[in-house]
């Protein structure tokens, strides 16, 4: 109880915010919502996700500081994005879908994936954007490119050629002024076989599912649940060693989105969170393993195929 509550006051707050109501309505909210907090379950996350968007939002500086002061332990972090950091991420996440673009324009078979890498360097630079992963903890590439039993990570080079009947998922991020905007498509060379078609297309769907789950003052549990849902209808399994994750101001920031789980777990959903969502769905087992020779390429345990969908959301009022 003491947990609804909370959330009923922090929409609340959320609204008198662009209403502009006096000092004293607006300390009795907080109260409130304090109160309500220390009594509920979910400790820890979420309470501070509430009160980190109570203070964002706010432009009240007695309950900016009153909160400052009441959550002094928890009010460091930078998990809500301002307009103006939302208005960079969009315009990042415009080139990063014009490369996509390209590629999906560009991709053949006899293409290998180092002239895939080549194409989204060469567009993200003439952009004046930086490829995120050229460098980023040693990956030596500016895309990864992940055919059939990569779940991710794959490394571009010019030994992999892309074959009829590959399925092959491009993840592409790029910084634009320092913002990053993180999305992946899966791309299928030729004319494939049904049950890599039905996998690309329920990935892709799980994608969609899991941002109509998306809702805020939800859980981040509920994106999750409702995407290991529509896999194991189909008779595929989810990836349990890799998750979505906050993205814009750092390629990976909190909170960690997995694409399972239960509904009503996991941080709370507030207006102003960016993230990501990316369901890697496997034909077969959902267990994985790390190539040992590159430290990178994740591969399926039983190699059977794999497919990816990405994209970067902003959680809006509504
Ligand atoms: N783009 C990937 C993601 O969706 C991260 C790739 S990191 C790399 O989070 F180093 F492997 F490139
Ligand atoms: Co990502
Ligand atoms: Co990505």
């Amino acid at each position: 109880q003491g947990y609804d509550l909370g959330i009923y006051f922090a929409s609340h707050l959320q609204k008198v915010f662009h209403k502009k109501v006096t000092d004293d309505e607006i300390a009795f909210l907080a109260i409130h919502l304090y109160t309500a907090l220390a009594n509920q379950h979910q400790e820890g996350e979420n309470k501070k996700v509430l009160v980190i968007s109570s203070m964002r939002q706010s432009e009240n500086i007695l309950l900016k500081q009153t909160l400052l002061n009441w959550f002094s332990d928890i009010t460091s972090e930078l998990t809500f994005k301002t307009p103006e950091q939302i208005e960079g991420i969009r315009r990042s996440g415009i080139i990063n879908t014009g490369v996509l673009d390209l590629v999906e324009h560009e991709i053949h078979a006899g293409m290998s994936t180092l002239e895939i890498d080549k194409l989204v360097y060469e567009y993200t630079k003439d952009h004046g954007g930086i490829p995120a992963t050229l460098g980023y903890d040693g990956f030596p590439k500016s895309c990864c490119t992940s055919i059939n039993e990569v779940v991710c990570h794959g490394i571009p080079n010019e030994f992999d050629i892309l074959e009829e009947g590959d399925i092959i998922n491009v993840d592409c991020t790029t910084i634009l002024d320092g913002y990053y905007a993180d999305a992946s498509r899966m791309f299928t060379i030729g004319k494939t076989t049904p049950q890599k078609e039905k996998l690309v297309r329920v990935a892709k769907e799980c994608l969609e599912i899991g941002m109509e789950a998306a809702k805020p003052f939800g859980f981040v549990g509920d994106i999750g649940h409702a995407i290991e849902k529509h896999a194991k209808k189909n008779g595929f399994s989810v990836v349990r060693d890799l998750c979505g994750h906050g993205v814009g101001i750092e390629f990976h920031e909190e909170p960690d989105v997995e694409h399972f789980g239960k509904k009503g777990t996991g941080m709370l959903l507030v207006p102003g969170m960016v993230f990501t969502i990316e369901p890697m769905i496997n034909m077969g087992t959902w267990e994985v393993f790390i190539d040992e020779e590159d430290g990178w390429t994740v591969v399926t345990e039983d190699e059977q195929p794999s497919a990816q969908w990405e994209h970067t959301f902003v959680m809006t009022d509504n």
